[in-house]
């Protein structure tokens, strides 16, 4: 498996893959745009030249009352599950923040996420004290319309790097 930053032939990929699903495409896009911004990188899992997986890390959390200021992994998938893609995505994102010379990663799961706690858990993620974040999203069509709002509840988990 190769993880390496979506270039913009993955995200033209992605996106024609995703026809019919304009709330996904514009994630794609947004993503894009955000590795373009210098603020984070999206990392892709690749197999056998087939796209397998994706994460973000964020050069910083999305959540405000997070103060340890960590490198954040967002939007982690696995698009096939139980053969270690998510693991490694991971361990990816890790090396990528220590290049980035930060001391901390995170990330927020909801509570009823067990498979995706148990992985973080086994690579030693911890719960951060104090209250749950709440991960605020939107679903939004392609041109940007939003069609849904999200707001979850989510633990906050951390490890040293
Ligand atoms: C959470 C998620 C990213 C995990 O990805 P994954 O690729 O399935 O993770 P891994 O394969 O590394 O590990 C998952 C399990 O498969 C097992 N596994 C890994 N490789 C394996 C293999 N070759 N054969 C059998 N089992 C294997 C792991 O031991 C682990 O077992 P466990 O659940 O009992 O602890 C994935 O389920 C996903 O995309 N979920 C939907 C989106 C989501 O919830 N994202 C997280 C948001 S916080």
């Amino acid at each position: 498996m190769d993880i390496s930053p979506a270039t913009r032939a993955d995200i033209d990929r992605l996106v024609a893959l995703l026809g019919g699903e304009p709330a996904a495409q514009h994630h794609v896009l947004a993503r894009w745009q955000l590795q373009q911004s210098g603020d984070a990188t999206y990392l892709l899992a690749r197999r056998n030249g087939a796209i397998v997986g994706q994460t973000m890390l964020l050069r910083h959390s999305k959540y405000p009352e997070v103060s340890e200021d960590p490198a954040e992994i967002n939007a982690l998938h696995a698009f096939i599950q139980h053969e270690g893609i998510g693991t490694a995505l991971v361990l990816a994102a890790e090396a990528l923040a220590g290049d980035w010379g930060r001391s901390w990663i995170g990330l927020g799961v909801e509570p009823v996420n067990d498979g995706a706690r148990r992985l973080y858990e086994r690579l030693g993620y911890q719960l951060r004290p104090g209250p749950r974040v709440i991960d605020r999203w939107t679903e939004q069509d392609v041109d940007g319309t939003v069609l849904r709002a999200h707001a979850d509840e989510c633990d906050y988990l951390l490890k040293p790097l």
